[in-house]
């Protein structure tokens, strides 16, 4: 795998490819991550789930459970402590809109119906496994979204119209010269971070902490407040790393309060750690995709309608629109513009947020189309991307505040030698291979909320910058250190970053793509007020060598305060914090969108270009090229921004080429619930990905000019997966995953 990255050198640590700083802990293993929280003698957990997918629990036969030595409790409706059914809402994020463990009714293969809990896990799984729940089945459960007759039209999604329409739709595609009218399809798809989902719950004196995997500490906290109704103080949430997250992390699950309530019946505290099986009916996964697209356009590819209708699933317990019509509604000019968003309730498992939810299959679909388009056109795909770019976002009527799109296009197409393709299907070949190159378009919205760090300069010269953000693996410690060790003039190293407890000062979800550009600017707020307060008592304590320097003369440098037209009269942070009322300065700096009406539209925007080589003989596909070139403002750091676009794009090969999780037509059980049936990506998947960076900060998102990074990175890879693969064999395959058999026996539409 090879990764260019040009750009400009930098002198300060933001924008530099610092390592980790986290990087040490958690090769060496002395990261704490929450199965690992330091509790002596927890017991163990584990969940019992429904095996049909509609109905009821009629009995539940305890004794053989009990007999198992060591179990110590059994956990069902019938003895759980009372917990209430939330709404989803952001101040209290619980996905399910079903308590756990409250009463009879199944809703879904894989529901949690009771827990066993004892001394050891494997006593715990095998009094488990003995447990006898007898069932009434329901009716025949409903598992097609769609042939399904219970659909609604939801009104909105997290604030975004989920049914727009603009301008003449239907007539405007009527009368166009090239019509499209096609069908794309998604499956679902599961989260599989290294790390499960886990909870280890403690009650002390009416206290409740809980060691949680989780990307938003905040909001689990609240979730835990009210259903065990406490006052957020008494509520701890503690994750400081985390085994990736992807969203299945983002909101709360069941599990969560099934372990907080068996550690208050027993008295004890408790661990609870989901099984790579549980992982696929526990935390929700990505709702399938059914979308159709109606493209009318001139002959020379110039969209002048699209009508994108999507239906997804939903379980009966909760909503999720994958709002797969949003990036049609934003990303080029369409002057007349119809998108449905549907869901079809089935007695399925509640779907969720996973990385780009909405643009991933969003850009996948329409991605794919417009490749359609430029061949029922015959021009280069690239050349209709380009002939359709816009400068005011279609779905808010305003501009986008730094929109480096074109850019992209042309250095990704530069530097994939895009001018040498040819441009029929079937036409480039390497030795028994076929070659086919696609091209499709990334984007991402750019998020932020408002978010406090606390930063204080402490005995001995320390530095820290605490706040409730996470770490998913994504750099967040590093890029703090950084932002914060430029403020103060000192390495990265010797900042300390604490995250991930919700009593420190707040921060979003890590999710959205947001965490960057919400928490950093707060955290140099925090650095700069610091550093401000230093220089004060610097400049006025009689001590000082720099006593009566006049405040803008003094710069932090080198490790220390120096008057900047004598460097070598400088202070230590050492003796500014023994100086200080209390031996340290401390600040908490705040940050958070602008106030009022949004003047621009904010949004991350990339091209994916992909070859593929495909083995007629063999139905042999590989992506043996991938070079993704993103537009997401300032980078404060190439080497964890690289590593998140090379996650992103690994994981957009896994959804065009492997990735599906399948259901028994028959009850809806996931038959895939494990890593030998549920395909990823490997290295062998995986030949050579290449990342540019279009730098261009954003000063009109943020004082820093980021965007977020987090999920962009796969966005429009499956389209020009699926691109290249027509281009090399002539077939269309337009239901993901693209598997051998759909291109044996797929039907060629090459002209
Ligand atoms: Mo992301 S799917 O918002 O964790």
């Amino acid at each position: 795998m090879t990764t260019t990255i040009e750009r400009p050198r930098t002198t300060t640590h933001a924008g530099s490819p610092v390592d980790r700083v986290d990087g040490r802990a958690k090769v060496t293993g002395a990261a704490p991550y929450a199965a690992d929280a330091a509790i002596e003698s927890p017991l163990h957990a584990v969940i019992v789930q429904a095996t049909i997918a509609r109905g009821r629990i009629l009995s539940i036969d305890e004794r053989a459970t009990r007999d198992v030595p060591g179990v110590v409790e059994v956990l069902t409706h019938a003895n759980a402590p009372h917990v209430p059914t939330l709404p989803f809402d952001f101040a209290t994020p619980m996905s399910e809109q079903l308590a756990p463990l409250q009463g009879t009714d199944v809703h879904y293969d894989g529901q949690h119906v009771a827990a066993v809990i004892a001394t050891t896990f494997e006593a715990a799984r095998e009094g488990a496994l003995l447990l006898k729940v007898v069932y009434e089945h329901g009716h025949p459960p409903e598992l097609d979204a769609t042939r399904s007759l219970d659909v609604e039209y939801p009104q909105q999604y997290f604030g975004t119209e989920a049914q727009v329409r603009r301008g003449e739709p239907d007539q405007a595609f009527e009368s166009s010269d090239v019509q499209l009218d096609v069908t794309y399809s998604t499956p679902n798809e599961n989260h599989n971070p290294l790390e499960p989902s886990v909870t280890v719950a403690q009650w002390r004196d009416g206290e409740l902490t809980v060691y949680d995997s989780t990307q938003w500490v905040r909001g689990t906290r609240a979730v835990l407040a009210k259903c065990f109704d406490l006052p957020e103080e008494k509520v701890h949430v503690i994750a400081p790393f985390l085994g990736g997250g992807f969203g299945c992390k983002g909101f709360v699950w069941a599990h969560l309060l099934i372990a907080a309530m068996a550690a208050k019946v027993t008295g004890k505290p408790v661990k609870l750690v989901l099984t790579r099986e549980q992982m696929f009916t526990s935390v929700g996964h990505r709702s399938q995709t059914h979308q159709r697209l109606r493209v009318g356009a001139a002959r020379d590819g110039t969209l002048r309608a699209v009508l994108h209708d999507v239906r997804n699933e939903s379980s009966r317990v909760s909503t999720f629109v994958e709002g797969a019509g949003g990036v049609t509604a934003m990303l080029f000019e369409i002057p007349n513009i119809a998108i449905t968003h549907s869901l079809a309730r089935l007695d399925v498992p509640s779907s969720t947020a996973m990385r780009a939810p909405g643009e991933a299959p969003g850009t996948f679909a329409l991605g794919c189309a417009l490749d359609e388009l430029a061949y029922a056109c015959n021009v280069d795909p690239l050349d209709v991307l380009r002939r359709n770019h816009n400068a005011i976002d279609g779905e808010t009527g305003l501009p986008f505040s730094s929109k480096h799109l074109l850019a992209c296009y042309e250095r990704g197409a530069e530097a994939f030698g895009w001018s040498d393709r040819t441009r029929a299907p079937r036409s480039m070949r390497d030795g028994d291979e076929l070659v086919g190159w696609g091209v499709a378009t990334a984007t991402y919205p750019a998020m932020r909320m408002p978010a406090e760090a606390r930063v204080t300069l402490g005995a001995g010269g320390t530095i820290e910058a605490v706040s409730a953000t996470h770490d998913l693996g994504t750099g967040m410690y590093t890029i703090l250190a950084q932002l914060v060790a430029d403020v103060f003039g000192v390495e990265p190293s010797a900042i300390s970053v604490r995250i991930g407890d919700s009593a420190f000062p707040t921060a979003p979800v890590a999710g959205g793509s947001m965490s960057s550009a919400s928490v950093c600017p707060a955290a140099v707020d925090g650095a700069q007020r610091v550093l401000r307060d230093a220089i004060a008592l610097a400049t006025s304590t009689d001590a000082s060598p720099l006593y009566g320097v006049p405040e803008a003369d003094v710069e932090a440098r080198d490790g220390m305060l120096r008057a900047r037209n004598d460097p070598a009269r400088a202070v230590a942070y050492a003796d500014v914090a023994r100086w200080a009322n209390g031996g340290e300065l401390s600040a908490t700096g705040k940050s958070g969108p602008e106030e009022g009406e949004p003047k621009y539209s904010f949004h991350s925007f990339g091209a994916q270009f992909v070859e593929v080589r495909f083995d007629e003989e063999l139905a042999r596909l590989r992506v043996s090229r991938a070079l993704g070139v993103f537009d997401c403002g300032r980078i404060l750091n190439p080497k964890t921004a690289r590593s998140q676009m090379l996650g992103g794009i690994t994981w957009g090969i896994g959804m065009a080429l492997l990735e599906e999780t399948v259901r028994d037509p028959r009850n809806g059980a996931v038959v895939t619930n494990n890593l030998a049936d549920y395909h990823v990506p490997v290295n062998a998947d995986v030949q050579s990905i290449d990342v540019l960076f279009v730098e261009e900060p954003d000063l009109r998102f943020n004082p820093l000019g980021i965007r977020g990074i987090g999920e962009i990175g796969i966005t429009g890879v499956a389209a020009a997966i699926g691109n290249a693969v027509y281009h090399a064999t002539g077939i269309r395959v337009r239901d993901l995953p693209i598997v051998p058999e759909k291109l044996l026996f797929g039907e060629s539409n090459a002209a």
